[in-house]
């Protein structure tokens, strides 16, 4: 048995308000303790997006009636809610801006836009960037300028990585993430990589009939973008799901969504490249709890750890996952590595693949 502290995802899609038929504030919770994330920091492209203070009331008061683990919630920078979404800051997880295509309907293409919030939302919490390659770039433009803080969300690309690289080393104020499933799929078309891990041999994944469940953006990439992401994995800050939610119907039909689910799957998918001798597992409680701690200025959780049989192993099942969208890109993969014990502020809120915490037990941690 190895104990680990509380993992924290500063990237999830809970869907409430707006699609609980994907995921809910009770089920999203679920999956993340399951997963042994004690923490979660939930994005605003809902329904409606979350971007000021009636909506943030409306996200928050459905997280404080069902959530079972800790959370804080993101705003969404929109075309004219700079000096709200300042105000609003001290409540909310970060800020939020999309600037490349996404699902909802937040995304900001005019640069003016921008700079409103980058010159208003308080520097203590990051702007986290939904952007690609140039968009990135012109993000990283705008950290310097503004000289303020902008955490890249889902990073993809070489390009990326070695830009913020460059960044980084030029003192510039950017920090990023890398989501499990752009470290570990690529596109169909892509080579696959010369030596394959011993367990982490995937079923191949193709997207089920229409090839809808492929869908995620950023999207996957090419084996030589994977293999940059692994190479430079000092550069990257945080490992988030970017859990994303969509029914299986919803990815079958003739206009899939983008999107993976990832609470359930990161940590043993993580672990098994830990037992592979790919990731150290220092690397791990770096990227998966102290990182997104720093940078999104989270409180301690006291008494708060997780428990993990790192010898189990087993094949990742959908039809045993706590999230209600009903699949995995992940499915049949073996891994090596269980949470079999999770305790939150002394609580024990998972015990042998159940969930202990009842509803409501999470809290929010910018109250
Ligand atoms: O694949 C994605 N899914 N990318 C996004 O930018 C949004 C997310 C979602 O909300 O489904
Ligand atoms: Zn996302």
């Amino acid at each position: 048995m190895i104990k680990l502290p509380g993992l924290i995802d500063p990237h999830v899609h809970v869907r409430e308000p707006g699609a609980t038929h994907k995921e809910d504030w009770d089920t999203a919770t679920q999956a993340a303790l399951a997963g042994g994330f004690t923490t979660i920091l939930a994005m605003p492209n809902t329904t409606p997006p979350i971007f000021d203070e009636k909506t943030l009331d409306l996200g928050l008061a459905s997280a404080k009636e069902k959530a079972r683990c800790d959370y804080a919630q993101f705003l969404g920078a929109g075309p004219d809610n700079a000096s709200l979404a300042a105000e609003l800051a001290p409540r909310a997880a970060g800020l939020k801006m999309y600037l490349d295509s996404t699902f909802g309907e937040l995304r900001l293409d005019d640069m003016s836009l921008w700079m409103a919030h980058f010159a208003s939302f308080p520097k203590n919490l990051p702007i986290v960037l939904h952007s690609e390659s140039r968009t990135m770039a012109a993000g990283i433009l705008f950290a310097a300028i503004y000289d303020r803080p902008v955490h890249i969300a889902h990073i993809s690309l070489k390009e990326e990585v070695l830009l913020i690289k460059a960044a980084k080393e030029k003192g510039i104020k950017v920090t990023c993430e890398v989501a499990p499933h752009h470290l570990l799929l690529t596109a169909p078309s892509s080579v696959p990589p010369a030596s394959g891990g011993e367990t982490l041999i995937p079923p191949p994944f193709t997207g089920g009939a229409r090839g809808g469940r492929l869908e995620v953006r950023p999207r996957l990439a090419t084996q030589a973008d994977v293999d940059a992401l692994w190479a430079n994995l000092d550069v990257i800050d945080c490992i988030a799901t970017d859990h994303a939610p969509h029914t299986l119907e919803e990815k079958d039909s003739e206009n899939p969504p983008p999107g993976f689910p990832g609470l359930e799957t990161a940590l043993p998918l993580l672990l098994t490249a830990v037992d592979e001798g790919r990731l150290r597992i220092d690397d791990l409680i770096e990227k998966m709890h102290t990182n997104p701690k720093r940078i999104f200025n989270l409180p301690d959780q006291p008494e708060t750890w997780i428990e993990v049989d790192e010898d189990a192993r087993y094949e990742i099942r959908s039809a045993e996952q706590f999230t209600k969208c009903g699949w995995t890109p992940f499915e049949g993969w073996q891994v090596k590595g269980r949470v079999t014990r999770v305790l939150l502020r002394g609580k024990e809120v998972v015990k042998d693949g159940k969930i202990l915490a009842k509803k409501g037990f999470g809290s929010n941690i910018r109250e």
